[in-house]
């Protein structure tokens, strides 16, 4: 019976306020909960109170003070129903025991290390005490929490410490915090433990005083100082781009190693995968830096987009994560530059969201039926959710957008809302109607635009013609046109000429002086005037919509787009697109015995871009190449992964090759020239030196292992060691396997570092990787309990390495399906992650295909199954 939106109801009863005592024991955590609960004047009245629980078990309930008979409660471990609670204000107190140390699900409270650290969202609470775990009840919550002092020195809840002493002559001591916000339970949190401290402070623009604190590792505060800059600067920047300030005297973040996800936004203190707190010049790359500022905005920016402003109901998701990955990439695109920014942004989107939109478990921005929401955490909820607002704002410009946000801020702060409430705000402040636009939210797949030019030298007019298309999806047979803003230019030998276009055009004015042209019907043309000669369109800038363009330009129109689009986007996307073709043609070449196809056309463009080369963050775009998942995708059925990573390689060499003495220059120039910094300037120069190091290598294999392994020995920071390290362990030989023995013996302590050294493992694109991970899995470093370990290790083989997971004796997809059966036992819901890599098996080449399946089928069969895995298997094979 799968949860629907339709059947949506307003609970029946309300929880103002929540008081929590919570004494903590490794095994036996006691909690005490007083709910002050009140009829819902929008319920039904005389309903039955039924609370929620996940495997509980209540020793003692009072109703009023009175103890209740336990039996006629109609308590089980996941429910306690009053029958006829009383029509009127009432007290319920709830005492339950739990073990922490027993929760390897990692959802509820659970220990991390030897700390207790909770995850509720989104249905966690409920594994701590009986609740209306819904999103829509919001209360004032009250936090007693009771330990030893040796044990957890420190204790953290939610909002303002009100009260601290100790108990017991100073053995045990309690702490006392109260949220001043009404808030849902799945942003409760709680941390007992023994962590080392950073602390700081921000002071808001209207002069409230924050005291900031960062909790880790004992002696790992020092790699915790990017994280407090990143969150400062978080903070200062809400205000300035969207007018929002901090709301209470603390914010706290604390980092632990067992975290199902990346980190939570709970009211006040933010818990986190410490993978995305810790950084160090020498155990963290520049990417991670990066991850890092990224992290801790998206969980700041959380306090307004998901906490003074909540979700009604868990198909509302996207109304706080598409809005807040928003806000961050928003944010670290201010911080650092903007257009590779973007580029970094779709790759991303275009390597988690499109396979996921594309096969079975494609479902809408905002779902209208779940069996387990733990698997709608999808890149589809939070990247596309993302783009559908920053397509919105592109349609009705800035300062409509601007007043929306405001307005949404302004009319539903403190409530739980919708999709709808949301897009009401802009509906009325852009004066528009945006009926067929929010079709985005409830139509899932990605369109295909089809995309035509003529050219008519007599008339001097150049016409585009636009054509959407979209496949069924699961459940979707038919799509209504979805309102696609394209944005675009005309590329002529010396850039951009002006947009003319004739009035019969029906082209607004607004769509003219913006050069955004919407695509709302199946199919629209646009006749540009005075067009002196035969114009390259430059479509689709900046990635205005999350589509996919196919346009028939000529490789000389891409060569010209390369050089003189002025939409950096598109320079970037012309090159992919180049690529991409001549690696199809490569593909089918290969598949019908043939060789890999060369154009020196390409190559020398790249040779271009690559001398030329004065922003080099941009430039290291430029030249790395479509991966082998990118190609699968544009190929879309009939995929075979050897002949892709052939046709791949053979291009990386030939250029490698062609270009060595450019790529090497490049090598020189881009030398370390000062002390570290993780700055986006000095991460731009690392990032083309290494990329450069990475294709020299494949054309010139054995000076390019000398360079390799001179960078290795040499590396003062971790993304130049781990680029050395990636460019050695491109051969086999004892090479690579002395630099992965000399890796692991300097960085052994560090478990962050580790998962590199598994994860480029489980990527080696060879016969005996699989060997090599099943051996690794039984190294002490490795274990399945831990989600990064799992993720790094074989999430790493699953996702990032198409020839082997998809080996053609289905051994790689036998071997991940046995690992989601062994997990589901301990950490359903980072089986069903895992077990999602295969949702793009379809699409694969008949052999293929039915192994994947034969495989998918065979968990299915299991008896067993947790409800997260069931949802995906189910889905998986349709
Ligand atoms: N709200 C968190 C974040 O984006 C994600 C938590 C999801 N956790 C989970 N167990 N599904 O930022
Ligand atoms: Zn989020």
């Amino acid at each position: 019976e799968p949860v629907r939106l339709k059947d949506y109801k307003a609970p029946d009863y309300l929880i103002d306020a929540v008081d929590l005592d919570v004494k903590l024991h490794a095994t036996a955590t006691r909690i005490v909960s007083r709910l002050s609960i009140r009829p819902n004047p929008h319920g039904r009245r005389d309903a039955a109170l039924v609370l929620d629980g996940d495997g509980l078990n209540a020793r003692r309930i009072t109703l009023d003070g009175e103890a209740i008979d336990l039996d006629k409660a109609l308590l089980s471990p996941d429910q306690l129903t009053l029958a006829a609670p009383p029509q009127r204000p009432f007290a319920l107190e709830i005492e339950t025991e739990i073990d922490p140390s027993a929760n390897t699900r990692l959802m509820g409270l659970y220990r991390s290390g030897s700390a207790y650290c909770t995850q509720c969202e989104p249905e966690g609470f409920r594994r701590i005490t009986y609740f209306l775990d819904r999103p829509d009840v919001l209360s004032v919550y009250t936090v007693r929490i009771e330990a030893d002092r040796s044990e957890a020195p420190l204790l953290l809840s939610n909002g303002n410490l009100i009260e601290a002493g100790d108990l017991e002559g100073g053995k045990r001591h309690y702490a006392v915090w109260r949220d001043p916000f009404p808030k849902p339970s799945y942003l409760f949190a709680l941390v007992g433990g023994d962590l080392g401290s950073v602390h700081d402070e921000f002071i808001t623009k209207s002069g409230r005083k924050v005291a900031l604190g960062i909790h880790v590792e004992h002696g790992k505060e020092p790699h915790a100082a990017y994280a407090m800059d990143a969150l400062k600067r978080s903070m200062a920047w809400d205000e300035t781009a969207f007018g929002r300030e901090y709301d209470l005297d603390v914010f706290n973040i604390v980092a632990v190693s067992d975290f199902n996800m990346g980190a939570m936004e709970n009211k006040g203190l933010n818990i986190f995968n410490d993978k995305y707190v810790l950084a160090s010049p020498a155990t963290a790359t520049d990417a991670d830096y990066a991850h890092i500022e990224a992290v801790i905005a998206h969980e700041y920016f959380h306090n307004w987009t998901g906490n003074r402003i909540t979700c009604r109901d868990w198909f509302q998701l996207c109304l706080k994560e598409g809005l807040t990955v928003f806000r961050d990439h928003e944010f670290s695109s201010d911080m650092r530059s903007r257009a590779v920014h973007r580029i970094a942004d779709v790759r991303a989107l275009r390597a988690a969201q499109f396979p996921e939109d594309a096969g079975p478990l494609a479902h809408n921005v905002r779902p209208e039926t779940y069996h387990e929401i733990n698997n709608f955490y999808t890149a589809t909820i939070y990247e596309k959710g993302a783009e559908v607002i920053r397509m919105l704002k592109v349609l009705i410009g800035e300062a409509a957008f601007a007043r929306g946000m405001n307005l949404y801020f302004d009319r539903y702060d403190g409530t739980a809302a919708t999709i709808e409430d949301f897009i009401s705000c802009f509906a009325e402040a852009a004066n528009r109607d945006l009926t067929a636009f929010s079709r985005w939210y409830h139509q899932s797949g990605t369109p295909l635009v089809e995309a035509n030019g003529a050219y008519d030298a007599a008339a001097r007019t150049f016409t585009l013609e636009f054509r959407q298309f979209s496949k069924p999806t699961p459940g979707q047979d038919h799509k209504e046109p979805f309102v696609i803003p394209i944005a675009l230019g005309l590329v002529g030998r010396d850039g951009d000429l002006p947009l003319k276009v004739g009035a019969q055009n029906g082209a607004s004015a607004l769509e003219i002086s913006r050069a955004v042209f919407e695509l709302s019907a199946p199919s629209r043309k646009i006749t540009f005037l005075d067009v002196p000669s035969r114009p390259v369109p430059s479509l689709l800038r900046g990635f205005s919509a999350p589509v996919r363009l196919d346009y028939p330009a000529s490789e000389a129109d891409l060569i010209t787009l390369i050089a003189h689009d002025s939409d950096s986007f598109n320079r970037w996307q012309a090159a992919q697109t180049y690529a991409s073709r001549l690696l199809l043609r490569s593909v089918a070449n290969i598949r019908a015995g043939g060789e890999a196809r060369h154009d020196q056309g390409f190559i020398d463009a790249l040779g271009v871009v690559l001398n030329k080369s004065s922003d080099p963050a941009y430039t290291a775009q430029m030249i790395t190449l479509p991966s082998e998942a990118d190609i699968a995708r544009d190929m879309g059925e009939d995929v075979d992964p050897d002949a892709i990573h052939a046709a791949r390689d053979a291009l990386r060499q030939a250029i490698g090759k062609s270009l060595a003495a450019g790529l090497l220059s490049a090598y020189a120039r881009h030398a370390e020239n000062g002390p570290y910094s993780p700055d986006a300037e000095a991460a731009g120069r690392r990032a083309l030196r290494n990329a450069a190091l990475d294709l020299y290598c494949a054309g010139e294999p054995v000076e390019g292992a000398r360079l390799a392994a001179r960078q290795f020995e040499a590396a003062d920071t971790m993304t130049n060691e781990i680029a050395a390290l990636g460019a050695l362990a491109q051969r086999a030989g004892s090479l690579r396997e002395g630099a992965l023995d000399t890796f692991y013996r300097r960085h052994a302590a560090e478990a962050l570092v580790i998962d590199k050294w598994f994860a480029l493992q489980a990527m080696i694109p060879e016969t005996d990787t699989l060997e090599r991970i099943q051996k690794l899995m039984r190294h002490a470093a490795f274990s399945l309990q831990n989600p990064n370990r799992v993720r790094s290790l074989i999430g790493a083989f699953a996702t990032g390495n198409q020839t082997r997971f998809n080996a053609p004796d289905g051994s790689g997809y036998d071997f991940v399906a046995g690992v989601v059966l062994d997990l589901d036992q301990k950490n359903p819901q980072v089986a069903a992650r895992l077990l999602a890599a295969f949702k793009s098996w379809r699409s694969l080449e008949a052999k293929r295909r039915g192994l994947a399946e034969a495989a998918l089928r065979r968990i299915a069969a299991e008896g067993a199954l947790s409800a997260d895995v069931k949802d995906i298997v189910e889905r998986s094979l349709g």
